[in-house]
């Protein structure tokens, strides 16, 4: 670690400690790796994607996912390195993503983290991967525009969709989830039967600029409180699909997309696009009844890349690359963590849960 002293000022000296951290993260189909100063300033970012490999599948294979992790972990941690102009001797700390997430995949990356955290004696930080989507807000801001506490933050990715009600650094409480299907997997699974390529998400958001979001009406869930549901939405899609097309609802949903104008497609994405933003929006602001005295609202994960969504709601999002996942947010999750008293974990235990809530 390297410790700066600035000249004497009204307080005295004034120290500051600059803390560089090498996140690593492979907990779905990226392996990304980067260098962050402070959980703020991003030297380096790295992300490979395995998209073109599971476009031909339309949808992720884990054990196609740890396989290419094993093949790219090593050249994106030295492309990472290299691009922030470090050597080892320069990186304080590493962090890596130990939950929730594909098993294999979790396992190539805390391995890998634990084996160089060894090797060049660096303290190790095990990160939730939800912590890491909410911190993606905290990079590249300029101090003053950080998000205030407390603050509500709305998790929206392919594996969750959370209302985060957070006190301060590191204390997440749950108010909101999921009962069934995340977001993101809903985008997909709507894009599927559309005939949109995999991943869903910015597919359907492509297809939906041609679109009338009016055309097609879609209920909302009935859901209790602050919850979620995002299975009965794919299905009610489906339905108006087979409505429109005047096909049996036996008919295979694999089929649809043959029958689909471009004109019906787009209809379809648009509409089916505003009542999933409609449905968040919605929670979103009976949170913010609940909790009058938040500051700030953040919005995180793979699907806060939406446009409507940015246009729709007024909250902090992360920059447009740093939405999805990424080494950068593993590393300032890590940092404002280190500010909240965590303490490093043992490289020879870390253990990953993939399953594992945030509140743990
Ligand atoms: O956070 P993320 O990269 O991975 C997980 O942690 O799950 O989120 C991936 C999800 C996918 O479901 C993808 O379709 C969705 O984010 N997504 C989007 C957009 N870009 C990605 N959903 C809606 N609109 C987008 N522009
Ligand atoms: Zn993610």
């Amino acid at each position: 670690m390297e410790i700066r002293t600035f000249g004497a000022n009204p307080a005295g000296l004034a120290r500051f400690f600059i803390m560089k951290i090498l996140g690593i993260e492979t907990s779905c189909d990226e392996t990304a790796a980067a260098v962050v100063v402070d959980g703020v300033q991003i030297l380096s970012n790295v992300v490979v994607s395995q998209i073109d490999i599971f476009k031909e599948y339309g949808g992720v294979i884990p054990e196609v996912a740890a396989r290419s992790h094993l093949e790219a972990i090593l050249p994106v941690i030295d492309k990472a390195l290299a691009d922030a102009g470090c050597s080892w001797d320069d990186i304080d700390a590493i962090a890596v993503t130990h939950a929730p997430g594909l098993l294999g995949s979790l396992l190539i990356g805390t391995l890998t983290a634990r084996t160089l955290a060894i090797l060049h004696n660096k303290p190790l930080y095990a990160v939730h991967h939800l912590k890491s989507h909410v911190y993606s807000n905290w990079l590249n801001s300029k101090a003053l525009a950080f998000p205030s506490f407390p603050l509500l933050a709305l998790v929206v990715s392919g594996g969750h969709t959370q209302i985060l009600y957070m006190k301060g650094h590191n204390q997440f409480e749950i108010v909101g989830t999921t009962i069934d299907d995340a977001v993101g997997e809903c985008f997909d699974k709507v894009a599927k039967i559309l005939g949109l390529p995999y991943p869903g998400g910015p597919s359907i958001a492509k297809a939906a600029k041609k679109g009338d979001p009016n055309k097609y009406k879609f209920p909302h869930p009935k859901v209790e409180g602050l919850d979620f549901s995002f299975s009965g939405l794919k299905t009610a899609v489906l339905r108006e699909v087979q409505k429109e097309l005047g096909l049996p609802i036996s008919h295979p949903s694999h089929d649809l997309k043959n029958h689909l104008s471009a004109e019906q497609t787009a209809d379809f994405a648009a509409s089916f696009q505003k009542t999933a933003v409609d449905i968040l929006i919605e929670k979103l602001e009976m949170a913010l009844k609940q909790y009058p005295e938040v500051q700030s609202i953040v919005i995180a994960g793979g699907v806060s890349a939406n446009e409507e969504l940015r246009k729709r709601i007024r909250a902090f999002f992360p920059a447009l690359e740093l939405s999805g996942d990424n080494g950068a947010m593993v590393a300032g999750a890590a940092y404002w963590e280190i500010q909240a008293g965590v303490k490093p974990t043992d490289p020879y235990k870390l253990n990953i849960y993939p399953r594992i809530s945030v509140e743990n």
